[in-house]
């Protein structure tokens, strides 16, 4: 099956408190953006990558694309307000002629390409499939008042990752309905979830953090300038 990408780039990165968003930050010489790209580059179901990402990236991602990604069909769509916006962006602009579509973070570089095989096999054989972790801490659900209101058994619990890779026709569909009753997801996956469709965890690992808070940022320094050493 033919595997489209959507990489999301166009956050604003206030989490971390800099001025550069996150995926343009260079570690070890390369964007994060970059480094996360060259994970899918050994893939030869992939057919079409699309970032988005806001104006004042648009040049640049095009030049990271044509790089990493020469024979393969390449765009870059304009960032939403929201996560969720700028993966629409993405997905309006897909072919027809991709089965699947994986979702994937940019400030995700340490997956691992064997991980993005067993999610691709996952989500062609059962139509939808993301990475996740155990649980690490014991999970609190507060009220607005910041009183503890349960506590999940955490042996059910599981941290999503990405790539979450669905159908395409999966995932069009969970968007629309999301558009129609606007809904706002953290995820693709909770989309896909509320529409009735089944979605399977892929055990992953905690390599593949979400760069989001400083500590993160120093983290990746660290592995990937270990890694270039
Ligand atoms: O903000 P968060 O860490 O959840 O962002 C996850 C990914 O989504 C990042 O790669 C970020 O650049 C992207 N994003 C986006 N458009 C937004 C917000 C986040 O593409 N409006």
């Amino acid at each position: 099956t033919r595997l489209a990408l959507i990489v999301p780039a166009a956050g604003s990165g206030e989490r971390l408190g800099k001025k550069i968003p996150k995926p343009y930050l260079t570690i070890s010489g390369k964007t994060i953006l970059e480094h996360t790209l060259r994970k899918f580059s050994p893939l030869p179901e992939l057919e079409e990558v699309v970032v988005s990402t806001s104006p004042e990236y648009r040049e640049r991602t095009e030049r990271i694309l044509d790089e990493l990604f020469p024979d393969k069909s390449t765009r870059v769509v304009q960032g939403g307000a929201e996560r969720q916006d700028s993966i629409r962006n993405a997905l309006n602009t897909l072919s027809e002629r991709v089965g699947l579509v994986a979702v994937h973070d940019a400030v995700r570089p340490f997956i691992e390409t064997s991980f993005i095989r067993l999610c691709i096999e996952e989500a062609d054989s059962r139509g939808a499939a993301i990475i996740a972790v155990p649980a690490k801490d014991t999970i609190k659900v507060s009220d607005p008042s910041g009183c503890i209101q349960s506590t999940p058994d955490r042996k059910n619990l599981w941290q999503a990752q990405t790539p979450q890779i669905f159908k395409v026709s999966v995932l069009r569909k969970a968007y629309e309905a999301a558009l129609e009753e606007n809904v706002l997801g953290t995820d693709d996956a909770s989309l896909v979830e509320r529409i009735g469709e089944p979605v399977y965890l892929i055990e992953g690992n905690r390599e593949n953090f979400k760069i989001t808070y400083p500590l993160d940022l120093r983290l990746a320094e660290w592995l990937l300038d270990e890694a270039a050493r």
